[in-house]
């Protein structure tokens, strides 16, 4: 897996949001990071923890400021998120028991998710907070 890089598709203008998907993307980056440096599996496992633990933490903070504003797909947005979550929780749960085959699969759906999500459904939020006056 590549490095993530920071692209303006990903920015949905609204600030929490925005610093809370970089500080996502340095957590996968500093991942990929100790992988590539040949991390032990304790630490492995660390740092998926807080990985999941954070992304936790964004996906339910998101969701209340959908729901408080009253967006239409706030329902099915969170139900994106509850998938998300379980298939990276599966996918770490993988790479844990099987680190050298299932690693490179982790990466790879790790920064598949992250592009695919921010650029794709988080963008259809900005403009509807932004009007409600959450900048
Ligand atoms: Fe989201
Ligand atoms: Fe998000």
């Amino acid at each position: 897996m590549a490095l993530l890089t920071w692209k303006p598709t990903c920015i949905v203008g609204v600030r929490a949001m925005d610093d809370q998907h970089a500080i996502l993307m340095d957590t996968m980056n500093e991942l990929r990071l100790a992988l590539v440096a040949g991390c032990g599996r304790e630490q492995l496992r660390e740092r998926l923890k807080r990985l999941i633990e954070f992304t936790r933490m964004h996906f339910s903070s998101e969701e209340r400021l959908l729901e408080e504003s009253g967006f239409p797909g706030a329902g099915g947005h969170r139900e994106a998120h509850r998938r998300l979550l379980a298939q990276i929780e599966e996918a770490a749960h993988r790479a844990i028991q099987h680190e050298d085959v299932q690693v490179g699969l982790l990466l790879s759906f790790l920064r598949h998710w992250y592009t695919v999500h921010h650029e794709g459904l988080d963008q259809h939020y900005g403009q509807w907070l932004n009007e409600r006056g959450v900048l």
